[in-house]
């Protein structure tokens, strides 16, 4: 694992920005893998920036989100699909049926699972793959106990999760409770991982991932195994470290 530790969340985001344009902008057709949440939102802005700046269209390139929430409908501001759309989508010339999350509204949930995997198969796999962390340690919505093995599939959501993500729904009952998510094996087939993490809120995982073994009860523990991951922390959530602070 090659960790960037950096002063906040500005320099987190330019780092990340940079690295995932020069991938971008690399000439080649490539699969992405996309994720939500507060971490990457500055990310997603700087890449914008970026390519509206040098006029750069990304007609080469497919993306594949990590996650979405059963039952909300892409008109949902809640959606990870609204949230793409809103955040990246709208401001880049990729087209829009070359952007794919699960679809959350699917019928047959679990068929919807074998979809995804198909589509991100018939693309060749993922190139680059954009994660944040729960502070359970959680990747995409892969929550504690989840099998390593793990492809596309339904989660029930942690009561820690929804209310960490609460924040941004009415009520707490208005948070859904199942997700689709893709699996610890398919984040781990990405040949390049990069993981941000951000803020004092995620201190202890960031200090857990490091210190700690390779474990499915902290699922980003595995990201140890993966041959190829960076991972950009800035101050406050690197600054203790195995019981260490650092300044
Ligand atoms: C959410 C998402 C994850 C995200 C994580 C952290 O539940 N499913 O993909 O990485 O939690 O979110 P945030 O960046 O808002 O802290």
């Amino acid at each position: 694992m090659n960790i960037i530790r950096v002063k906040d969340y500005e320099e987190m985001s330019r780092q990340a920005a940079a690295h995932l344009y020069k991938r971008m902008t690399a000439g080649k057709r490539m699969t992405m893998g996309l994720a939500t949440g507060a971490t990457p939102e500055r990310t997603y802005d700087l890449i914008i920036e970026k390519a509206e700046g040098d006029n750069q269209s990304f007609h080469h390139i497919h993306t594949f989100n990590l996650d979405e929430y059963a039952g909300l409908d892409s008109s949902d501001t809640n959606s990870y699909r609204y949230y793409m759309n809103q955040r990246f989508f709208n401001h880049i010339d990729l087209p829009k049926e070359q952007t794919h999350l699960p679809n959350g509204m699917a019928p047959d949930l679990e068929e919807e699972c074998h979809r995804y995997e198909d589509e991100l198969k018939q693309t060749g796999g993922l190139d680059v793959q954009l994660l944040g962390i729960g502070s359970n340690g959680h990747i995409g919505f892969n929550e504690p106990g989840t099998s390593f093995s793990s492809r596309t599939h339904v989660v029930a959501l942690t009561k820690e999760t929804r209310e960490a993500n609460a924040r941004y729904f009415t009520s707490m009952n208005a948070v859904p409770k199942h997700a689709i998510t893709m699996g610890i094996e398919t984040i781990m087939e990405a040949k390049e991982i990069i993981l941000l993490v951000s803020g004092e809120a995620k201190a202890e995982a960031y200090d857990r991932l490091l210190s700690g073994g390779v474990d499915e009860f902290f699922p980003a523990s595995i990201l140890k195994k993966h041959p190829n991951v960076l991972l950009i922390a800035d101050e406050a959530a690197s600054r203790t470290y195995a019981g260490r602070t650092f300044s």
